[in-house]
């Protein structure tokens, strides 16, 4: 039998992989403009950094994370997300010592988690995110949030909604802990080990059990909103100016407390509605995490960033019939007729191609015919034929696909031709 490919993973073959690069393309124009820089961290880091940073109760951590042993006996995790190697780089590289804060970084690379794949949710995905770390300023609340927003726009989905929460600070937090403990506790035999587990631990983690949801004590779990202090309540009021302030609408859901442990005052997720998207909605999530430079052995760095994934991104585009301006066609396709003219041909795609002109030829000793076929299959703009005479002559003639006309053109002048008809550099 066949090797298959593994489950929850996908191939991104020709015809998708431009479409990936397109939406890479917008990523990092946008980030420039943004002045975010690009951060690349290795795919496996030691698992510690994900136990202390997403959080040892979580499901990425508890379920999902693909962890091994290496050759040397250490615990290694293939990443599950960027945000913790993103921090951990920041300390190590010490990048807080830069005169420049905060450090606007932004990453574009695979994450792992083994979930129950279902269409928007595999096993291997790539997340684009950003995070900007070293200040808390409720401004950068908003670009973050704002850069997010921009390329979802900027490409055209609509229908998007921006939901947003803040979870408090410390003591807003401790505060909101206890109100939990104390509404879940004389109950908690009802829920799963888990939420049992997390009670005492970790009960902001209830909230979001999958296991669970449906239970009647969930909605009426006391809200983070009552028990955040005025630090937390003005730091959220200002995000929320800023962002009114751009003309960026967004709901405020108390319910939104995210799967992982580093969050605190503002969190935030886009979600987009509308019909083929089964049960994932969520197409961005991100919010602050102060306190996780500290966790990972770094000075004080308050950070705050977010990711989403290409294939949600790109599920949502094609649930919205949004066409990608993506490059579909060569600029050229040289015909040959004879042998000496194959020969020749060599060296015309040579030069062309070092012009950066997008050309191809046949390679399959094809009749002419099919290599008109092929031509037009790989939708080409023009199409030059090589014989005899042309050789002879140093004249060709041009054709232009679009329309059958066709011009008469040097062979040396071809490359000026086409770079100034295909307005190539
Ligand atoms: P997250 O909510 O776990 O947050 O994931 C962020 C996004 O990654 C999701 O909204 C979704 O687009 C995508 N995603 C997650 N899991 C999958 C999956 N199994 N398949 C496809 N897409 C998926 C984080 O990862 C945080 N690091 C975000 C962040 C950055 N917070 C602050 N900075």
């Amino acid at each position: 039998m066949a090797v298959q490919i593994p489950r929850g993973t996908q191939d991104i073959l020709p015809g998708t992989s431009e479409k990936w690069q397109y939406v890479e393309n917008r990523m990092r124009d946008i980030c420039r403009a943004f002045n975010y820089s690009e951060i690349r961290t290795p795919i496996f880091e030691q698992t510690e950094l994900f136990q202390r940073s997403v959080g040892d109760t979580t499901d990425i951590v508890q379920k999902e994370m693909y962890t091994f042993e290496d050759k040397g006996g250490r615990s290694m995790t293939l990443r599950p997300e960027g945000t913790a190697s993103v921090v951990r780089s920041y300390v190590e590289n010490k990048r807080f010592g830069l005169p420049d804060q905060p450090d606007k970084l932004y990453y574009i690379g695979p994450m792992f988690r083994y979930e129950r794949p279902q269409s928007g949710r595999m096993r291997q995905f790539v997340q684009f995110g950003v995070e900007a770390i070293g200040s808390d300023d409720p401004s950068i609340d908003a670009e973050v949030i704002a850069l997010a927003m921009e390329l979802y726009s900027s490409l055209g989905l609509k229908g998007l909604k921006l939901v947003i929460n803040s979870l408090g600070d410390k003591e807003s937090r401790e505060n909101h802990k206890q109100a939990l403990i104390e509404h879940f506790k004389p109950s908690i035999e009802e829920f799963c080990s888990d939420c049992q587990q997390r009670l005492e631990k970790n009960p902001l983690r209830i909230l979001d059990c999958k296991k669970d949801k449906d239970h009647p004590l969930m909605e009426t779990a006391p809200s983070i909103l009552d028990y955040l202090n005025e630090d937390s309540r003005r730091y959220f009021e200002k995000v929320q100016a800023f962002l009114s302030q751009m003309g960026i609408s967004f709901e405020i859901d108390p319910g939104l407390v995210r799967g992982l442990d580093y969050y605190n005052n503002t969190a935030f997720e886009i979600m987009i509605e509308g019909e083929g998207f089964g049960a994932i909605t969520t197409l961005t999530g991100g919010g602050r995490y102060n306190g996780l430079t500290e966790e990972l052995g770094g000075p004080e760095a308050p950070g705050i960033g977010f990711a989403l994934s290409i294939e949600r991104l790109l599920m949502a585009l094609s649930a919205q019939n949004v066409e990608l301006p993506v490059e579909k066609g060569l600029d050229c396709y040289v015909v040959t007729m004879g042998e000496k003219a194959e020969t020749e041909a060599v060296s015309i795609l040579w030069d062309l191609r070092r012009k950066g002109l997008r050309v191809e030829k046949d390679y399959m000793q094809k009749k002419i015919k099919a290599q008109f076929k092929a031509a037009d299959r790989m939708n080409a703009a023009y199409t030059v034929v090589i014989g005899e005479d042309e050789l002879q002559s140093g004249e060709v003639s041009i054709k232009k696909m679009s329309d059958g006309s066709q011009e008469k053109t040097a062979i040396a002048d071809l490359a000026a031709y086409l770079t100034d008809k295909t307005g190539r550099e």
